[in-house]
């Protein structure tokens, strides 16, 4: 986990700019964060807690230099505190390190260091860093040597940067963490990810595996591990700046539920045929699979997976999704004959991208479906679709979900080759569909009523089940209360008993027939035991008398109807957490980015 930003210019705007990008890092960790400047002399201001404690404890007007780096933290090794915090330097302070990954021999190299006389203040594993670059420098290696050889003798994941003492430039290297450089006009930028740097330059050069950096203000120069020089592609992204901020939001969650219509005209520009007739990826020209087709994910995106499963399912796919924690390819049937679809939208999820590991080494072709342009996942399996989402900063997934199953409901007709025009009709239609819902909701009035309650339960059939699922992580997420979600046929087989009339229930009733029926009857079993029923559904009159509450969604194609649905929760959960005061963009404990097993 963890955010990293570096920046070499002429000014000695290098600080604010540190800071504005950790602040657009924060979504990555958030426990405590810190610089490092050279003046030339090296100085570090580090800090626990959020970036703005560091920005509080930082010196009014002395805080200057042309060349530094940046970290906002989430903790694997060792508790947020002052002294865990990065970056970390050596004994003579003449280097400074920041960090994101992890680094799995540092206990070994921790003990030879110490047993050669080097003291360390901290319990992270990424102070061996600093210490092991020290060491080379006192042989009489240069900075960039001395660095090349530390990175030689460390295992793990990483994006490391370093700066030194007396030295005008930034040194960085990555492996199996990302690491993103910005070529600036006036300076130059490496970070874990573009909005770190996005209001200063939109030009971007990826870097792979294994490739080394080193940055000044002139000059980027990439080289791989035997020190050749490189020449990379630079890519243009094309976000708005305002893409990162807020505009005038009261939070990034609200913001990105609003901006859901956008996303998905964005995920469907170019991808169907003119009269909506058919799918045309040209991603997948190549990829021609009538075989099993295997989903890997977490969380949110797992949720995503579960809808495309059904969605390949019912175009005629053998389909099974998998939480990518739970996959092992010792276990499961995966061969050459198998499409292993990553769903992820950071493209840097470590379970998912150790799934996506396993099913390449068992001969499977592998397909990503990621938000992130060269993300990890993007470049460790053989095709990408990309969700177009733009960036999400709020932890809680809301549109990037959106974009995922709209995608793979592009993917499965794809592979299914199936031609569904009224599909195809009314996935162009969604975008307003759910700017109606947007604009009608009347969840924040709902959410006063429901807001004390003790916990939430979501139900729903067949393609409600991963919506449900998604309504009740993110009311846990965000509100820090008891949410679950069920099929509904479930309830009465166990979680009937935990209903009280301080325990409501979501049911996600559209589409009429059989299902709709089914799910109307178990409301009736709640609605005997007192509990107090929300409806969300596209047929009012269904649900009177059922139920206490409803929430309306425009009528659609049925495999539609749980996408709406969706948008409803988000927006229950969403007012529950505001009229709960809790921290929604950063709820406790979580990161956007989950970079360790
Ligand atoms: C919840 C949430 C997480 C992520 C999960 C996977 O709101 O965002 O459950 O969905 O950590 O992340 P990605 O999609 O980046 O692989």
């Amino acid at each position: 986990m963890c955010g990293i930003i570096g920046y070499v210019g002429s000014g000695d705007e290098t600080a604010d700019i540190l800071m504005s990008g950790l602040f657009n890092l924060e979504y990555r960790g958030y426990d405590s964060a810190g610089i490092a400047l050279i003046e030339p002399s090296l100085t570090m201001y580090k800090k626990a807690g959020e970036v703005t404690e560091l920005e509080r404890s930082l010196p009014s007007d002395t805080v200057r230099g042309a060349v530094g780096i940046g970290h906002t933290r989430w903790s694997t090794h060792g508790a947020p505190s002052d002294a865990n915090a990065h970056p970390h330097t050596d004994c003579n302070g003449d280097v400074a390190v920041v960090h994101n990954g992890i680094i799995e021999n540092y206990q070994e190299l921790r003990a030879e260091l110490a047993d050669s006389g080097h003291e360390f203040e901290s319990e992270t594993d990424t102070e061996v860093v600093p210490h092991l670059i020290e060491s080379f420098l006192e042989t009489g290696a240069n900075p960039e040597h001395a660095f090349r050889l530390a990175i030689d003798r460390i295992d793990g994941s990483y994006a490391i940067a370093a700066v030194f003492e007396d030295t005008e430039a930034v040194y960085a290297v990555r492996k199996h963490s990302p690491l993103v450089l910005g070529l600036g006009e006036d300076g130059n930028y490496l970070a874990s990810d573009v909005p770190a740097f996005i209001a200063h330059t939109d030009r971007v050069i990826y870097l792979e595996d294994g490739e080394f950096v080193r940055l000044t203000e002139d000059e980027v120069v990439v080289t791989n591990t035997t020190g050749d020089v490189l020449e990379k592609t630079v890519d243009t992204i094309d976000w708005d700046p305002q893409d990162a901020g807020k505009s005038g939001y009261g939070h990034y969650m609200l913001k990105e539920i609003n901006e859901q219509p956008q996303a998905i005209r964005q995920c469907l520009q170019g991808r169907t045929s003119e009269h909506q007739q058919s799918v045309l990826l040209e991603e997948l020209a190549d990829l021609d699979h009538d075989g099993l087709v295997q989903l890997v994910a977490c969380g949110t995106s797992y949720h995503a997976a579960m809808y495309g499963e059904q969605l390949l399912q019912e175009r005629g796919m053998q389909a099974q999704s998998f939480f990518a924690s739970e996959y092992d390819a010792d276990r499961i049937a995966v061969d050459n004959e198998t499409l292993v679809i990553g769903v992820t939208q950071s493209g840097e999820t470590a379970d998912t991208l150790s799934a996506l590991r396993e099913a390449n080494r068992a001969g499977a072709a592998t397909l990503a479906v990621t938000n992130v342009v060269g993300s990890s996942a993007a470049r460790e399996c053989e095709y990408v679709v990309y969700i177009r989402a733009g960036p999400e900063i709020s932890v809680a997934a809301t549109k990037s979900f959106v974009s995922q199953q709209i995608t793979l409901a592009l993917i499965a007709s794809t592979l299914a080759d199936v031609s569904l025009p009224r599909f195809l009709r009314a996935l162009q239609r969604l975008p307003d569909h759910i700017q109606r819902v947007l604009d009608r909701t009347t969840t924040p009035a709902v959410a006063s009523e429901i807001a004390d309650s003790e916990a939430y339960f979501f139900i729903g059939r067949g393609t409600h089940v991963p919506v449900a699922l998604e309504g009740a992580l993110k009311m846990k997420e965000i509100t820090y209360k008891h949410a679950e979600g069920f099929p509904s046929g479930e309830l009465k087989h166990g979680p009937l008993a935990l209903l009280t009339p301080n325990t409501p229930v979501i049911a996600l009733v559209t589409n009429g027939g059989e299902t709709a029926t089914k799910t109307i009857g178990n409301v009736n079993e709640v609605a005997a035991r007192d509990a107090p029923v929300i409806a969300v559904t596209d047929a009012r009159e269904s649900v009177e008398g059922v139920s206490d509450t409803v929430l309306e969604v425009p009528r659609t194609h049925p495999w539609l109807a749980p996408v709406l649905a969706n948008v409803q929760l988000q927006l229950l959960s969403y007012w529950v957490a505001t009229r709960l005061g809790r921290p929604i963009d950063k709820p406790r404990h979580l990161a956007k980015t989950v970079t360790v097993e």
